[in-house]
């Protein structure tokens, strides 16, 4: 299968021609049926260019319906069995469309609130001022080990960590509230008239954060609703293939350019390197290296010793033979029973102390390199 491409043409079709299970992630930013009536005018009485287009027309709810289990059910078809799905959706759809998917078989992993920090006013006060949007997470099923990049996920946290704190090493769990500004400004794209080329343009971050933390490297990104193109250049950014659908051929060629003019852009972000595994090294291996010797003594951060390392890999303390984690433990008088030694012993080499854990990263760079 061709990835790296704009399809022009209708979604439904274009994915149902499209191998089973070969696609890692799914974007999908559908119609979402706006019903827009009259013309939206703002308080000093200009017009405001809402979503009133041609796609996002429909004659019924049945026949929103249809549109959405037809695209839906396409998307579960080429989705790998680890793959994911988000799908955006407001207020106007995002049950329709929950429910749906729920039908198909999508299993369910987070829904995400979009929070706008620069919403469209509701103009004529008459309702509260719809300040966000909906993400549905999903995968093709409960036991999918779908690609999921806690760490980096941390790392992209500038929803509840300040930048004051994210400065002094504060990282916290990703939530299920993520700010970010509607597109505007530079951001929009614009025709060769220089007007808004798209009324739905979404942010670029917003796509580089679900690239970044659902998919890796190299994987096939699919956006069956591509309009400015914003997923493929999330993607490309961050060196995934992707393949966009669009029926509208002006927001194809305007999307060729986009993507044209994308580079790759390999950051510790894209390459997801906070979630990368340290290799496992335990004491044994570290004695057969000559980073640690037998016999030699284990203190703590006071350099008293306390235990004499054995052949085993195991610390003799007070004539009993234990693994480190337990020693240490033993040895503090802690309630747990056992802790993590590498947190707490430390060995004397010429005539200073360090700390175990620092001899395992040398261990670990020496095999690295
Ligand atoms: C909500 S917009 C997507 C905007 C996009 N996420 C972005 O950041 O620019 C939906 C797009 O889907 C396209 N579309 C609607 N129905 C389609 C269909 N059946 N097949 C392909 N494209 C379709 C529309 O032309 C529109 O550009």
């Amino acid at each position: 299968m061709k990835s790296n491409v704009i399809i022009c043409g209708n979604s439904i079709e274009e994915m149902n021609k499209m191998p089973e299970a070969s696609v890692d992630l799914i974007f999908a930013d559908p119609p979402y049926w706006m019903r827009v009536e009259g013309v939206l005018k703002r308080v000093e009485g200009t017009e405001f260019d809402g979503c009133d287009d041609e796609w996002d027309k429909f004659d019924s709810l049945e026949d929103y319906e249809k549109f959405t289990q037809e695209w839906l059910t396409a998307c579960y078809r080429i989705l790998k069995p680890n793959g994911s799905i988000w799908v955006i959706g407001g207020m106007q759809c995002i049950y329709t469309i929950g429910a749906i998917m729920q039908r198909i078989g999508y299993w369910l992993i987070n829904d995400v609130i979009w929070y706008k920090k620069n919403p469209t006013p509701n103009f004529m006060g008459t309702r509260l001022n719809n300040s966000h949007e909906t993400l549905i997470w999903a995968t093709k099923s409960k036991k999918s080990k779908f690609t999921f990049n806690y760490k980096t996920a941390k790392e992209l946290n500038t929803d509840t960590v300040t930048e004051d704190e994210f400065n002094r090493g504060v990282r916290k769990q990703l939530g299920s509230v993520w700010r970010f500004s509607v597109c505007s400004g530079d951001e929009r794209i614009k025709d060769d008239d220089g007007n808004k080329l798209h009324s739905t343009q979404k942010p670029l971050d917003m796509l580089k954060r679900i690239v970044a933390i659902s998919s890796k490297e190299g994987d096939i990104v699919l956006d069956p609703f591509g309009g400015t193109m914003t997923t493929g250049v999330a993607a490309k950014m961050y060196g995934r293939n992707y393949i966009m659908i669009e029926r509208d051929k002006k927001y194809c060629e305007y999307g060729e350019r986009r993507l044209k003019s994308t580079k790759k852009h390999m950051d510790d972000v894209a390459n997801a390197v906070f979630d990368i595994k340290p290799i496992k090294m335990t004491v044994q291996e570290m004695i057969s290296t000559n980073a640690l010797k037998v016999g030699e003594w284990f203190s703590f951060r006071d350099g008293e010793p306390v235990a004499k390392l054995l052949k085993s890999g195991k610390l003799e303390y007070k004539g009993n033979e234990m693994d480190m984690h337990t020693c240490a433990a033993t040895a503090r008088g802690v309630k747990a029973s056992r802790v993590n030694g590498f947190d707490f012993w430390y060995v004397t080499r010429d005539g200073s102390l360090i700390s175990i854990a620092d001899i395992r990263n040398e261990c670990r760079e020496k095999i690295l390199s």
